[in-house]
């Protein structure tokens, strides 16, 4: 699939590797593309402008600040969004990166983002647990769980795929439910903190354990 990231941080790093690797056609997108010429060899992977990436890909992928992720993705243009997968990974806090109060508590960034590009299939994924995680599942004792919400089933099955394509079996999937279900991802964020905090490790993840079948 040709994949675009928007974001050329920690997770848009991570991703970027394991989706190439895994074979797909990936861009990093960039504020500052020719900035970033070091990165593009060190990856692998070519990095040019937002609204170049955007339009490369089949699926976009939001790695920005939360904060700003809307403001990013209006320079990509809403018409290069329009009925492609937006996969929303983000998470917004009021001071970045990864300050302590959300940027939107009472909604979630993955709502605002489909209202604002209504055209997209936004899918809200891999916002619970840390990139060393999104691309090595298999570094965790056991299996855990990764969560899935949005509004079109066929956006969350081509998501889904690329999941799979990480090293995340669909036993491991859990779709929540429609794109409101992201607010539970996100805020999880306060709880992602507090166990990091107090484990002294990002690397970790939750499993979802369901009552045993009658
Ligand atoms: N770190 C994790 O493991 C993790 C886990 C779950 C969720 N998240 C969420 O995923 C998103 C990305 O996390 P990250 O750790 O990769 O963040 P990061 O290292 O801070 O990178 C974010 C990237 O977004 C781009 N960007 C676009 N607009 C920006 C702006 N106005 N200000 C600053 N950067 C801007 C920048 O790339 P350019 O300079 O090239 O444009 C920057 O490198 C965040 O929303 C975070 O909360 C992160």
């Amino acid at each position: 699939m040709r994949i675009a990231l928007i974001g050329t941080g920690n997770v848009g790093r991570a991703l970027a590797k394991a989706w190439a690797a895994a074979g797909h056609d990936v861009v990093l997108g960039s504020r500052d593309p020719a900035a970033k010429e070091d990165l593009a060899k060190e990856l692998g992977v070519p990095v040019v402008g937002i609204a170049a990436a955007a339009e490369h890909g089949e699926a976009v992928v939001n790695v920005t600040p939360g904060a700003e992720s809307i403001a990013t993705l209006r320079t990509a243009g809403a018409a290069a969004l329009a009925g492609k997968l937006l996969i929303d990974i983000a998470v917004g806090f009021t001071e970045e990166p990864h300050g302590t109060a959300l940027s939107h508590p009472d909604v979630s960034l993955g709502e605002l983002i489909q209202s604002t590009f209504p055209e997209a299939r936004v899918v809200k994924t891999f916002t619970t647990m840390d990139s060393v995680v999104m691309t090595g599942p298999d570094t965790l004792e056991e299996p855990s769980t990764v969560f899935l919400s949005g509004n079109d089933p066929t956006a969350k099955t081509r998501t889904a795929t690329l999941l799979t394509d990480l090293g995340w079996p669909p036993s491991t999937h859990m779709d929540l439910g429609p794109i409101e279900t992201a607010r539970g991802q996100e805020h999880f964020a306060h709880l992602f903190m507090a166990i990091a905090v107090s484990q002294g490790t990002y690397d970790f993840n939750v499993r979802v354990v369901l009552p045993k079948a009658e």
